[in-house]
């Protein structure tokens, strides 16, 4: 595991960004695992202003999402497809159509939980895979408990998650939809290169226990430690309780 430890939002951006453009510049068809939140943006940010100014693209890569909610109509702003839309995909060459998310509108969750899984390992598998963390070490929406070998599947949202996700749909609890389906720990684990973001002190403990905890289901974070190839990027308050 690499930790790196940056002073500010900018130099976050730029060293994901080089992770991230490491995997494109050398294999133009890579496929890229992206993560909503707002741990990622100055990544986003920093890989749409490459590919305005040419040195970088990504129309050759697929992408697929590590979650979404279930139920919400389509075109909902608050689907996590939407919202990867708004913040990466519609700033950079990405083709929409080679963006793939879990269904959260399937009929047969199962079904599509496995379609899901499926896609992935068609398309050979995540090259490299964007991630945030909670506050109490959830990936994804693998809360704490999550089975570390878990694959995608549906999960119902903790009270605690569906409170912080309220300020999304209009401050109101009762908006958020209660299930989600997620790529499981086991899922993410399997993308040859994680890039974990997190910024600001309220991630400390999470991040303490993602880089140097011992490896647990209550901090599904943790579970980083059994992969290969992990690059953290903090900044300082992130890294306060290293
Ligand atoms: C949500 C998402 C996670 C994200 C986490 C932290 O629950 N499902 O993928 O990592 O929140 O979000 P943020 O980066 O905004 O702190």
């Amino acid at each position: 595991m690499e930790v790196v430890i940056l002073e500010d939002e900018e130099q976050v951006g730029r060293v994901g960004a080089d992770a991230v453009a490491q995997h494109v510049l050398a294999d133009p068809s890579s496929v890229l695992g992206l993560a909503t939140g707002s741990s990622p943006l100055p990544v986003y940010q920093e890989l749409a202003a490459r590919v305005r100014r040419a040195e970088l693209s990504l129309a050759g890569c697929r992408a697929f999402l590590l979650d979404e909610y279930v139920g919400l109509p389509p075109g909902h702003p608050e689907s996590y497809r939407e919202v990867i839309m708004r913040d990466f995909v519609d700033h950079v060459d990405l083709i929409p159509a080679q963006v793939q998310g879990p269904d959260g509108l399937a009929e047969d969750v199962r079904e599509a939980c496995s379609a899901y899984e499926q896609a992935i390992a068609d398309a050979g598998g995540v090259d490299v895979q964007l991630l945030g963390v909670g506050s109490d070490g959830h990936v994804a929406f693998n809360e704490p408990g999550s089975s570390l070998g878990s694959r995608t599947r549906i999960k119902t949202l903790t009270g605690q998650t569906r409170r912080d996700n309220a300020r999304f749909f209009g401050g109101d609890v009762a908006a958020v939809p209660q299930h989600c389906i997620t790529q499981g720990i086991g899922t993410i684990l399997d993308a040859r290169h994680l890039v974990l973001v997190a910024m600001g002190v309220a991630k400390a403990e999470a991040v303490h226990s993602l880089v140097e905890g011992a490896v647990s289901a209550l901090w599904p974070a943790s579970a980083l430690q059994l992969h290969a190839h992990v690059t953290v990027i903090l900044d300082g308050a992130a890294a306060s309780r290293l």
